[in-house]
């Protein structure tokens, strides 16, 4: 089904440069009271509080929840979400990072259907609409800002969860590179590493067979025809500019490019979903309370090459779209240049800094089989996998990450 296609975006995505400007205007078309979903660099930074400011300005009533704390536990959620109710808002800003965008989502849901929020742990469980939420990324990685996923960590469950609803798309995604300029270059290497991961785990998830109930029946659908494209889009930027972005923090037009790689990641992955080094990052994130992003990139390349059988045709224009973002052209079979694609990502995280094996991201070798097993309990991304998993291996993955030996996968083939 290869001229099949779903495509789920905000109404309204802005992006550029400078382009925090139209905040008031477009909040303005939305209510006016509105409640900021923010983290404590809002109390430092300016560029942030004249947001702020911009809304009063504008005739909004405007308060700001500035507790987000990274990686979302859930009494954040519920402390935003009390905080919501006293002050009544129609409109709800996410400014920061992930976690604070996901805030804005998730103290949405509770505002139009009640806690508590586990009801909607899952796929399509948002009984309906949420209020606006106008998603304003500080970080270029998550792509929260277009996709249908909340994640948030509830001490109830051993690894994090998803609330995945058409429901939670932003209203609007208001993008400006330039409020990435302060982020410094591990954080800038690690969210930027999880946007290629998503675009890559998108560009090559399991097709699934297009049937009538699939538009409001599955949330993430598999590769299709739109997700392909800003998959594409989404690597060709990264590839070029990431480096850039972690070496010159001040380089705009990379942080540009960078920013421009998440959104369009975010689009890939929001229809697509993501696959094999998302079901394992889920347990190991758990495990060693490292960022998500990170994770996700230190596993990258184990899974690309235990998927490689199943990929040679995207992993040989993933080269391609590495050729074309300035790495130096190589010619070779589909086979060869399947393989130098897993070498190329594997280069490109080495040189910003990303962990090369799950030993460096902290976890004991002894978690290894725990992480494998909890690896496959998340049904929804194994089955998204282009190769089919199963315990055994799934333990290989594991075990080959862990030890950075990624050759071990290789000689199964
Ligand atoms: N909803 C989705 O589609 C989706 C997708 C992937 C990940 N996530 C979730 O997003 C969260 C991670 O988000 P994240 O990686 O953007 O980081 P984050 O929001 O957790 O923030 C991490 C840190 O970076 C700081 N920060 C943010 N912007 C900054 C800036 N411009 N300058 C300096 N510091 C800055 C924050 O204050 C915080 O201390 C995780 O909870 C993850 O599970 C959500």
């Amino acid at each position: 089904m290869e001229n099949f296609g779903i495509a789920r975006a905000p109404g309204l995505i802005v992006f550029g440069s400078g382009r925090r400007d139209a905040l008031a205007s477009v909040a303005a078309a939305l209510g006016t009271r509105a409640l900021v979903c923010t983290d404590g660099r809002f109390r430092e930074d300016p560029m942030l509080r004249a947001m702020a400011e911009a809304l009063r300005a504008a005739g909004i009533q405007t308060e700001v929840y500035d507790g987000t704390i990274a990686e979302l536990p859930l009494e954040c959620v519920e402390a935003a979400t009390a905080r919501a109710r006293a002050f009544g808002p129609d409109v709800l800003v996410g400014l920061g990072g992930g976690s604070c965008i996901d805030l804005a989502k998730l103290v949405g849901v509770c505002l139009a259907h009640g806690e508590p929020l586990s009801q909607y742990y899952g796929e399509f469980r948002v009984p309906g609409p949420i209020m606006p939420v106008i998603a304003i990324p500080t970080t270029a990685g998550t792509g929260s800002e277009v996709t249908p996923v909340a994640v948030l960590a509830d001490p109830d469950r051993a690894v994090k969860v998803g609330i995945s609803s058409p429901h939670l798309i932003p209203a609007v995604a208001l993008c400006d590179p330039e409020l990435t300029l302060t982020c410094p270059p591990m954080l800038t290497a690690g969210s930027g590493a999880d946007a290629l991961t998503h675009a890559i785990e998108a560009f090559t998830t399991a097709r699934s067979p297009a049937a009538a109930d699939t538009p409001m029946g599955k949330v993430f659908v598999g590769k299709n025809l739109f997700s392909d494209m800003y998959a594409r889009m989404a690597i060709r930027a990264l590839a070029g500019n990431l480096a850039r972005a972690v070496e010159d923090g001040r380089d705009v037009r990379a942080r540009e490019q960078v920013m421009l790689g998440a959104l369009t990641a975010g689009m890939a992955f929001a229809a697509a979903g993501t696959a094999a080094a998302h079901a394992i990052q889920y347990p190991v994130g758990a495990l060693t309370h490292t960022a998500h992003g990170v994770g996700v990139a230190a596993l990258l390349p184990y899974v690309m090459e235990f998927n490689r059988p199943a990929c040679i045709e995207e992993f040989a224009q993933i080269t391609s779209l590495f050729e074309a973002a300035g790495a130096p052209a190589g010619g070779g079979s589909p086979e060869q240049r399947a393989a130098r694609a897993i070498d190329l990502v594997e280069d490109l995280f080495r040189r910003i800094g990303i962990p090369a094996s799950l030993a460096q991201l902290g976890l004991p070798a002894g978690q290894c089989e725990e992480v494998a097993a909890q690896s496959l309990r998340a049904s929804r991304l194994v089955r998204n996998n282009p190769r089919p998993l199963d315990p055994d291996s799934m333990n290989r993955i594991v075990a080959s990450a862990h030890a950075g030996r990624r050759e071990q996968l290789r000689e199964t083939h």
